[in-house]
């Protein structure tokens, strides 16, 4: 009898915490995963890795902010021409979902190509640059990179993207929540940028 509880236990603790996520979203998941096999896997992977530099890696990413934009690029206060109609008839719900989704999956960092490079990026991340003004990465988005929910996780992004998103800030391009990011790219020089990210590209 002991033991037949325990299985029960044991039965419900799983269906609670499979993969880490609660039963109550399990179908919410099997649509996000419907829609990601319908039509994002095409630039960002069936797994959020994104074969291509030039699409954002989703693997890892919070799942709150992904859905922040995900209603940006719906409402129109960041602009993407490419993402516009990609999300025109998700609901809240599902933006949810496919934030869910990705935030469960595995992203790897990248082995690093030039040590040099890459250790002045470190630098950057770690202590910004006093002389300029800039603020530390790390103490937004945190020592490893890994972000908080209200904040993106850059970890093992395609150093493309992060350069490409630090000169939209800079241009006012993005222009979704940019208060900081702004002040912070207009700070970043065009080699500081070409480092950091490089070095963004090697945490995990
Ligand atoms: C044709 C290629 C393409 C498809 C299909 C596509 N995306 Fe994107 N996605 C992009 C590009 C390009 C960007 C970067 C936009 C920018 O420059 O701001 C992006 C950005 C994003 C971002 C923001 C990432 C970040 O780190 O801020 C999210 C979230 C996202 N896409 C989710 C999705 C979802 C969900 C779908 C399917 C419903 C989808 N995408 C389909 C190309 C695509
Ligand atoms: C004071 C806090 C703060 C600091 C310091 C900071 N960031 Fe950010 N960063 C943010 C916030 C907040 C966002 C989210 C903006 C949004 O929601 O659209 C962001 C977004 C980003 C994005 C877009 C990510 C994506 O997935 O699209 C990149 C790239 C980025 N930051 C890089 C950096 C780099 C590189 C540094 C250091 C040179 C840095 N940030 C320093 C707060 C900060």
């Amino acid at each position: 009898m002991r033991k037949f509880g325990k299985l029960i236990a044991g039965a419900a603790l799983t269906a609670v915490f499979s993969g880490g996520v609660p039963a109550a979203d399990q179908a919410a998941l099997a649509r996000a995963e419907e829609i990601v096999g319908g039509r994002c896997f095409l630039c960002h992977g069936l797994e959020g890795e994104s074969a291509s530099p030039v699409f954002p890696r989703l693997a890892g990413q919070h799942a709150d902010y992904i859905a922040k934009q995900l209603a940006d690029f719906k409402s129109g206060k960041r602009k993407s021409d490419t993402m516009a109609p990609q999300v025109e008839e998700l609901t809240p719900a599902e933006m949810k979902a496919i934030g869910l989704f990705f935030q469960t999956k595995e992203i790897g960092g990248r082995p690093l190509k030039d040590g040099e490079l890459v250790a002045v990026g470190k630098f950057i991340f770690n202590r910004g640059n006093q002389f300029s003004g800039l603020p530390s990465c790390a103490s937004c988005h945190g020592p490893k990179g890994l972000g908080t929910p209200q904040l993106p996780r850059l970890a093992g992004q395609h150093p493309r993207y992060i350069e490409d998103q630090i000169k939209q800030f800079n241009k006012r391009e993005r222009t979704n929540d940019n208060a900081v990011m702004h002040t912070v790219a207009s700070k970043l020089s065009e080699l500081e940028t070409h480092a950091v990210a490089e070095y963004i590209a090697t945490l995990e």
